[in-house]
């Protein structure tokens, strides 16, 4: 498994001693590759959707701990009726799917965002798959919909507000570990590799406190040809850098 072949044909090894223990996606590029085919944008997302399965089993095997991926952004509302209607039918699909295999899988399932914002059947169908796995040993995989960094760090300042305002808190006693607990992240470890696929180099609102440290990795690839192949690469890209944290 930590043995592979990159697109230079070289063979490498990933060191299993420096895994990182959260990668985050952002899975961009399922509207180019519908495009290159002639086909309709969702077929792009479907497409997607089929990738994102692979590349959590693929996380999966290679003992990755967290896995946080961007499905949704607070943005995305801007898009076509015809579009935001056909992710959140696939995101139906995707999280009935989810909970029928729930029983055997081990993976935690989480939602990360404003989920307020989602059509109630889809609130339920998280509800349920976040409970039917919450005890699940294995890899967790976090789902950002309705995410945005921003709205994610004002929905928290406003709830430290709250509390500093009842007398939970001094003003001063708000530290870094103080406000995580507020996070939708809250008790995950921040990632040490982000990926963006389809050749964008921008971080688009995602995970804006958590990725102050964090490697980051671009790849030309559209997201549904992402391959186990290619999270090796990026593993190994991270692997082969040196992190100071801003010392020396
Ligand atoms: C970016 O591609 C992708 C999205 C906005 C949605 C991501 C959705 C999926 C991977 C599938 C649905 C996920 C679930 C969990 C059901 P883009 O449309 O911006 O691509 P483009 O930049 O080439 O147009």
């Amino acid at each position: 498994m930590f043995h592979f072949v990159n697109n230079n044909k070289q063979e490498l090894q990933l060191n299993e001693q420096n895994m990182p223990k959260h990668i985050a996606i952002i899975m961009d590029g399922n509207g180019r590759w519908a495009a290159k085919r002639a086909l309709p944008k969702k077929a792009g997302h479907r497409a997607g959707a089929k990738t994102l399965e692979n590349i959590s089993q693929s996380a999966i095997d290679l003992g990755i701990e967290h896995l946080t991926v961007y499905a949704f952004s607070t943005e995305n509302w801007k898009r076509s009726d015809e579009e935001v209607k056909g992710i959140m039918d696939l995101l139906r699909e995707y999280l009935k799917n989810y909970i029928d295999r729930a029983k055997k899988d081990n993976v935690r399932v989480h939602i990360i965002g404003d989920v307020t914002r989602l059509d109630e059947d889809i609130q339920q169908q998280i509800v349920e798959l976040e409970q039917l796995t919450k005890h699940k040993t294995g890899m967790s995989l976090h789902i950002a919909l309705n995410y945005g960094g921003r709205d994610e760090l004002l929905r928290a300042i406003r709830k430290v507000s709250e509390d500093v305002a009842n007398g939970k808190y001094q003003p001063e006693e708000i530290g870094e570990e103080q406000l995580e607990q507020y996070l939708d992240t809250k008790e995950i470890p921040d990632p040490e590799l982000l990926i963006r696929t389809s050749g964008e180099e921008r971080i688009s609102n995602f995970l804006l406190w958590q990725i102050a440290y964090t490697e980051l990795s671009f790849t030309e690839k559209l997201w549904p040809d992402f391959t186990e192949q290619d999270l090796k690469q990026a593993i190994y890209q991270y692997q082969n850098r040196e992190r100071r944290f801003g010392g020396r």
